[in-house]
């Protein structure tokens, strides 16, 4: 008997955005003045017609567990959704209904990697892809991206072996804001064939694109249904990051896998959020427009200021609500009263303590010499934030 911890539990980081914020609350309890930009969700209210039908589902009493994947009216919706939006046709139980895209890429990652099994990861990466596959049992490959945030497909030639199971991408994409152009898609899909991998398609900020950039979704191209395992959900499309409620899509045996996994920790996602998705879904879709729009002003915005700091370099914010810019200038330079500063952690430290400003270093995304941006928030607090981190990164000696 022992009542040391798992050794499993060793390897696992806290999520950095997590730690972040609990250092953000405490300054503000200290009556600091702290702007941030580290949170991950829009600013919007969910939509008032989402709401109506998730206090109708209560008044209703569709308050009691549901099936392991899902009820069949959002499994039908989330049919049509893919079906007219990404041009491919699923079959119910091709679809699982999930706590969350977070709780849904983790069951497919439990679906098909076990000890031993390797997933490759492109870097910068979504903080928590590495730790869900650790803690699934498998092992996390991290390959480098080219500069400009696009795929480098010989580096994950070179990286695939006898153990490799899946490639694991988001499009748009947290933390670059890249968008994967289609020939890279479709490159990417002659790859996964060719070695006979998974690609796990986390596509939740589909929505969220700006200008000519289009989403392009890996399971529609001929032939890759059965290999893609999709993964979406309503946290950042409809404002829904409370409702805990997202899904996977995929091969059959695939999907009740990871229904396995939901069956055993969670029973089903929660009922109320389900029926609210199905207004989400199958009703008005203005306000997803109108957000995108305030986004799209927003990122011109953001793109604008940060390009005009000399020493950022911020490449075209593509999609999602997130810049990530290259600060490497800014680094073994002497600031006042602070002392030479050496990395991006350091940098964001000192951004947070001395000019009351919260954002996340690249390190958490395994990309050190970056800094990464929300722009969930409102232009006012854009504007009071951006002149904060101006202020800081100039206060260096030369
Ligand atoms: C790339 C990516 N995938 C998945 C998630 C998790 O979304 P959900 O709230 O649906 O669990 C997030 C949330 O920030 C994300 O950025």
């Amino acid at each position: 008997m022992s009542t040391s911890l798992s050794a499993r539990m060793s390897t696992l980081r806290v999520s950095p955005t997590t730690a972040l914020f609990a250092r953000v609350e405490e300054l503000r309890r200290q009556g600091e003045d702290i702007v941030s930009l580290n949170v991950g969700e829009p600013d919007f209210p969910t939509p008032e017609n989402i709401k109506e039908a998730g206090i109708k589902a209560i008044n209703e009493n569709f308050t009691k567990y549901t099936s392991g994947n899902g009820i069949m009216p959002l499994r039908e919706a989330i049919i049509e959704k893919l079906r007219s939006d990404n041009g491919v046709n699923y079959e119910a139980n091709e679809v699982a209904v999930m706590v969350g895209a977070k709780q849904a890429l983790f069951a497919a990652l439990c679906a098909i990697a076990g000890e031993g099994d390797e997933v490759i990861v492109p870097i910068p990466c979504y903080v928590s892809y590495p730790d869900m596959i650790t803690l699934a049992g498998g092992k996390p490959v991290l390959v480098k991206r080219k500069d400009d945030f696009s795929l480098d497909l010989e580096a994950i030639e070179n990286a695939c072996n006898e153990h490799t199971k899946a490639v694991i991408i988001c499009t748009p994409d947290n933390p670059t804001g890249k968008v994967y152009a289609e020939d890279e898609l479709r490159a990417l899909a002659e790859l996964a064939v060719r070695k006979d991998i998974f690609i796990i398609s986390d596509e939740i900020y589909e929505k969220i694109i700006f200008g000519a950039n289009r989403h392009f979704s890996l399971s529609s191209i001929e032939g890759m249904k059965d290999r893609v395992i999709l993964v979406n959900g309503f946290s950042k499309t409809y404002s829904m990051t409370g409702w805990r409620l997202g899904y996977v899509c995929g091969r059959k045996d695939v999907i009740a896998n990871a229904v396995k996994i939901q069956s055993q920790t969670t029973t089903t996602p929660p009922s109320i959020s389900q029926y609210a998705a199905v207004e989400a879904l199958n009703g008005p879709q203005d306000s997803v427009r109108m957000m995108v729009e305030e986004f799209q002003k927003r990122k011109d915005y953001v793109q604008k200021r940060l390009g005009a700091i000399q020493g950022v370099i911020c490449h075209e914010i593509q999609g999602a609500f997130y810049a990530f810019f290259d600060i490497r200038y800014f680094l073994g330079k002497e600031y006042e009263g602070i002392g030479t500063i050496n990395d991006d952690t350091e940098l964001c430290t000192y951004l947070l303590e001395k000019h009351h400003v919260a954002v996340m270093p690249g390190s958490a995304y395994f990309a050190p010499g970056f800094v990464r941006i929300s722009f969930a928030s409102s232009m006012e607090v854009l504007k009071m934030a951006i002149d904060r981190i101006e202020t800081g990164l100039k206060a260096h000696k030369c």
